[in-house]
């Protein structure tokens, strides 16, 4: 059965929430056939597939290029498209265009967009169009300029009552889930019980009601990049250079193909 926002929402207090990120085909068809219920395009893309050093470059037509590839690997997990830096904060308007693209073009189900009570006006616009948001408090990577930093957020006790009141805000607007990034633990436990929707949590405790990593962060992709909440679920990128070397080591020892193997129609 596929999953909807409102079913996403419903699991809150009945079972966890578990989110990965994509941002290809091949990936969204294994994480949908893995039985993941919520897939993730986020714009963390910037970083692991188009090599930039923060999120802020990626653009509209970027994020529907890769979320149009999610979308046809996926069967029954919603697709969650994040809104890129500056395709919301202009306007309401400019909010609404951007985020009906995603689901109109793109075929998402849903988008994601960073902020709390600054977006509570534009988040009641896009739900009121029916477009189902996912709300993003905590480190929001789009700030990182302005953080300073990719910093934990929320250990000043005037900082963790403004999330909680940024969460509460969300919800009012009608979010169907809240993603809180890099926040003390007991704060994201105290948050979690203070709204009626979903947390889900990126270096944020377990208290959250479900949690999300970077797909080739738990993969083990890049071994230079390795946030202490991550855990490594497998080491492909060592396992992906070993399969190359072999490779051209074979070719260039005249060991593939095998002489006496198939050759190919064009053999
Ligand atoms: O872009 C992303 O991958 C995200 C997750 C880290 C929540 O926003």
């Amino acid at each position: 059965m596929k999953w909807t926002a409102p079913r996403i929402k419903a699991c809150k207090g009945v079972e966890k929430i578990a989110c990965l990120t994509a941002g290809d085909y091949a990936t969204a068809r294994l994480l949908d056939e893995a039985g993941l219920p919520l897939i993730l395009v986020g714009d963390s893309l910037a970083n692991t597939l188009l090599g930039y050093e923060t999120t802020l470059p990626v653009t509209m037509e970027q994020m529907l290029h890769h979320t149009a590839a999610v979308a046809r690997g996926v069967r029954q997990a919603l697709v969650v498209a994040d809104m890129p830096f500056m395709s919301y904060q202009v306007s309401d308007e400019q909010a609404l265009a951007n985020a009906g693209r995603f689901l109109k073009e793109a075929g998402a189900d849903a988008v994601k967009l960073e902020g709390g009570r600054l977006r509570e006006a534009c988040i009641r616009r896009l739900v009121g169009n029916g477009i189902p948001v996912m709300g993003h408090i905590g480190l929001t990577p789009q700030s990182v300029r302005a953080l300073g930093g990719y910093k934990v957020q929320g250990r000043l006790p005037a900082e963790a009552e403004a999330l909680v009141a940024d969460a509460e805000a969300l919800e009012a607007a009608g979010v169907f889930a809240i993603v809180l990034e890099c926040v003390p633990r007991e704060l994201a436990a105290r948050i979690t019980a203070a709204v009626s929707v979903p947390t889900i949590g990126i270096g944020a405790g377990v208290a959250c009601d479900g949690q999300v990593l970077v797909t080739s962060d738990m993969l083990g992709i890049d071994s230079a990049v390795s946030p202490s909440f991550v855990k490594r679920y497998a080491q492909l990128g060592e396992a992906m250079k070993a399969a190359f070397s072999a490779y051209r080591d074979d070719v260039m020892a005249g060991q593939f193909p095998e002489p006496t193997g198939h050759s190919g129609s064009n053999g």
